[in-house]
C-alpha cells in the first residue's frame, strides 16, 4: 500500500468510521501512523475501534459521536475539532432508502438527503477552507475522499432518491477535484459497488440474483486511499468498473430499465423468501 504520509499531513477526520468502508478507511490510515478523528451515532464502536487503533498502531484518535442529519452538526463537528489540523477528510457516512419513490415516507427521504448529500457538501466545504490556507511543510497536501456509489452513473428505480444523492456526491466532487488542485487539496471520488458491509447486509433484496461480485470493505478502502491525487473518481471493482465505463457507449435509458429489472427481482425473490420464512415461524410457534 502507497506511503500517504509522503503526501499528507495532519490528522484524518473519517465520517461513518463505526462501520464498514469507513471503519476500513481508519483501520488502514492508522496503520500509515496517521491521528484519527472518528465519527458515527455509535460511541461504543467508535471506542472500540478507537482502543484497537491506538493499542496496534499507537496513533492518537479522537472519538466524536455525532448524527450528522441533525440541524448544525457539520458545523458543530468543525468546532469541536478546531485545536487540530485536519488533512485529510473522509466522507463515508451514507444510508440508503429503498423501495418505490411514491410508497416512500417522504421525511425518510429527507433524512437521506441530510446525510448523503447535505453533510459531505459542507464538510468539504467547512474543511477544504481550513485545507486551504493551513500552512504545509515543503510539498505536502490535502486530501478529500467522498463516498458515492456505482449507483451514482444512472437512475436506478427502487433506489431513486439514494441514486440521485450519490451522482450528487460524485457530480461534486469532481468539480471539487478541479477546483481544489490551486489549494493543495486532492479531491477523490470513491464509487463502491456491492460490498459486503452492514449498509449491504440490511437492503431488502436478494443480492445474490444481482450480477455483482461483493468486495471486502478493506479493499474498497484501499482502493480509495490508493487512488487519492492520482485520479478524480474511481470505482472499485473491475466488474463495476465495467459497468460504470459501458454506460458511457449506450443510450441513457438502457441501464436504468435494466438496473430496474434486475433490481425488481432481487426485491421479489427477498419477498418470496421472507414469505416463506413467516410461514415456517408461525407453523413453528
Ligand atoms: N455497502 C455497499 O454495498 C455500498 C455500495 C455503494 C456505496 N456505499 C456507500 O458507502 C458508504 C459507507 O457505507 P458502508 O457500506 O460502509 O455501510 P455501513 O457499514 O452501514 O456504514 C455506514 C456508516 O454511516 C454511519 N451513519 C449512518 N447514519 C449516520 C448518521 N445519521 N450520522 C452519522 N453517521 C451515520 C454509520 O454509523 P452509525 O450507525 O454508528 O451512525 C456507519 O458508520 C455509504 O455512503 C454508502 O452509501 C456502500
Amino acid at each position: 500500500m502507497r506511503n500517504l504520509k509522503k503526501t499528507y499531513e495532519g490528522w484524518a477526520l473519517i465520517t461513518g468510521a463505526s462501520s464498514g468502508i469507513g471503519k476500513e478507511m481508519a483501520r488502514e490510515l492508522a496503520k500509515q501512523k496517521f491521528d484519527l478523528v472518528l465519527v458515527a451515532r455509535n460511541e461504543d464502536a467508535l471506542e472500540q475501534l478507537a482502543q484497537e487503533l491506538v493499542s496496534k498502531h499507537g496513533v492518537q484518535t479522537r472519538v466524536i459521536p455525532l448524527d450528522l442529519v441533525q440541524d448544525g452538526a457539520p458545523q458543530s463537528l468543525h468546532a469541536r475539532v478546531s485545536d487540530i489540523d485536519v488533512g485529510l477528510l473522509v466522507a463515508s457516512a451514507g444510508i440508503d432508502e429503498m423501495g418505490p419513490f411514491l410508497d416512500k415516507d417522504y421525511a425518510a427521504l429527507r433524512r437521506m438527503l441530510r446525510l448523503n448529500v447535505d453533510a459531505p457538501s459542507e464538510l468539504a466545504h467547512l474543511f477544504g477552507r481550513n485545507m486551504a490556507t493551513q500552512p504545509k511543510q515543503g510539498k505536502k497536501r490535502s486530501g478529500i475522499i467522498l463516498v458515492s456509489s456505482l449507483f451514482a452513473y444512472q437512475g436506478i428505480p427502487n433506489f431513486a432518491v439514494y441514486a440521485a444523492t450519490k451522482a450528487y456526491v460524485l457530480t461534486l466532487g469532481e468539480a471539487l477535484t478541479a477546483e481544489m488542485k490551486k489549494n493543495r487539496i486532492d479531491v477523490l471520488t470513491l464509487s463502491p459497488g456491492l460490498t459486503a458491509t452492514p449498509f449491504a447486509a440490511g437492503l431488502k433484496l436478494n443480492a445474490a440474483r444481482l450480477p455483482m461480485i461483493p468486495q471486502r470493505p478493506n479493499s474498497v478502502a484501499r482502493v480509495g486511499l490508493r487512488n487519492l491525487g492520482r485520479k478524480m473518481s474511481v470505482v472499485s471493482g473491475p466488474l463495476n468498473k465495467f459497468y460504470a465505463w459501458e454506460n458511457r457507449l449506450i443510450p441513457r435509458s438502457w441501464p436504468v430499465n435494466l438496473f430496474g429489472f434486475l433490481i425488481g427481482h432481487a426485491m421479489k425473490s427477498y419477498q418470496r423468501r421472507q414469505a416463506k420464512l413467516n410461514k415456517a415461524n408461525k407453523a413453528r410457534a
